[in-house]
């Protein structure tokens, strides 16, 4: 009989994708659907990346490009890594990839050994790649909870009891999927003086939302003294630019360099040459960079909106985030009130009685006990979306509940 890999098998998925099927087959149903799910800027790509690449292609950039990307894009990302993270990064430390996302798997992959109880430790609630890819590539999943009553950070003791001479790879990610939480610089200190203890230990740090830190400024673990030749820094154009579609990331550990060039050869050889051409634009032309101001902007605007709308619906408690795009309700006593089991039942009851689609804490991985019932809504949508689709969702519960 043919047989499909165990590993395989085992692999998770980023359910943002499978909610996002169903809200377009509703859409073409004609119904009214507001969606709160996807992670994605919902702006236009600023017009110099585009006309970058539109040159781009009229120049005849449509080649294989080296596996570790054009020279003149990895002097433009060195440049950018060291001008925001206040460090000194080398061209040659750097690497392209296809987006951000395949870095997650070329790193587990390099740093830790199948079979071997090597252990990844990451956030949960937590993108959920991580814990699919620690599980593909044959190492142990070690979930940090995150914690309300820290402002969805982790706690600093729960870091240290989890850490042991089997910890190959520690993942952390500021600004955060799914809660928008962000690390301070006092606790990217202390996690760096954790790390430090544990000599095998490398540093994954997903800074794919850097650009979108709207109370404080962004901070990198890498910045840190020691920590950089440990740590991979993560970042990619998809939530900075508004190009998710491009597939254009970005990485950056001296030693790991050529071996996640190794992984993008054998995968992808590269990331597309014409995007390549247009990034180094996009990271380099103050107009693109405007750009990506005008639209943090709109962010903030919409975060302080969302938050201030979904604390008004009962039962809703809503922290303020200090990043990313999503707005992180405790639904708890919603639940309660409507008799829900849990708040993946809640999304569902919302998504086909409002036509109002976000994701639950289950889709970010294991609910942490104590911590009660969450929804993720991405306010990557107009205004309009958000009053509406709040507004649904209050009425109803307030019409519903016992
Ligand atoms: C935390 C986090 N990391 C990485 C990615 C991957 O982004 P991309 O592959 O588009 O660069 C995402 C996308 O949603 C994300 O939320």
């Amino acid at each position: 009989m043919l047989e499909i890999s165990q590993r395989t098998l085992n692999m998770g998925t980023e359910n943002s994708f499978v909610v996002l099927d169903k809200v377009n087959q509703m859409l073409s149903e004609g119904k009214p659907v507001i969606s709160f799910c996807i992670g994605q800027p919902d702006f236009r790509t600023p017009d110099v990346i585009n006309d970058s690449a539109i040159n781009a292609i009229n120049n005849g950039k449509s080649t294989y490009t080296p596996s570790t990307g054009i020279p003149e894009l990895r002097k433009a990302v060195a440049g950018y890594f060291s001008r925001t993270r206040k460090i000194d990064v080398n061209p040659n430390s750097v690497v392209i990839g296809c987006g951000g996302k395949p870095f997650i798997l070329y790193t587990i992959a390099s740093v830790t050994q199948p079979g071997q109880g090597h252990e990844v430790i990451f956030p949960n609630p937590g993108y959920p790649i991580y814990s699919s890819q620690t599980i593909a590539q044959g190492a142990k999943p070690v979930l940090l909870p995150l914690l309300e009553e820290k402002k969805y950070n982790f706690d600093i003791f729960d870091l240290k009891r989890k850490m042991n001479d089997k910890t190959r790879l520690l993942v952390i990610n500021s600004p955060q999927n799914p809660t928008g939480g962000v690390l301070s610089k006092d606790e990217l200190y202390e996690i760096a003086e954790v790390v430090k203890q544990f000599p095998k230990c490398w540093v994954l740090t997903d800074e794919v939302y850097s650009e979108l830190v709207f109370d404080t400024e962004f901070n990198s673990i890498a910045a840190i003294p020691g920590m950089q030749e440990r740590t991979v820094i993560l970042d990619s154009s998809s939530k900075t630019f508004a190009m998710p579609g491009w597939r254009v990331g970005y990485a950056a550990n001296e030693k790991l360099a050529p071996h996640l060039t190794r992984w993008v050869t054998n995968t992808d050889s590269c990331a597309p040459h014409l995007c390549q051409c247009a990034m180094v634009d996009a990271l380099n032309h103050e107009k693109s960079w405007e750009e990506a101001r005008k639209m943090k902007k709109v962010f903030h605007e919409r975060r302080d909106l969302i938050v201030e709308l979904l604390n008004g619906v009962p039962g809703f408690r809503c922290l303020k985030p200090g990043g990313a795009f999503y707005a992180w309700p405790n639904v708890t006593e919603t639940c309660k009130m409507l008799g829900c089991e849990d708040s993946n039942v809640l999304r569902e009851r919302i998504l086909d009685e409002l036509n109002v689609a976000c994701l639950s804490d289950n889709h970010f991985g294991h609910r942490n006990e104590g911590e009660g019932e969450h929804l993720r809504f991405s306010y990557a949508t107009s205004t309009e979306h958000i009053r509406e689709g709040v507004a649904r969702i209050k009425k109803w519960v307030e019409e519903n509940r016992n």
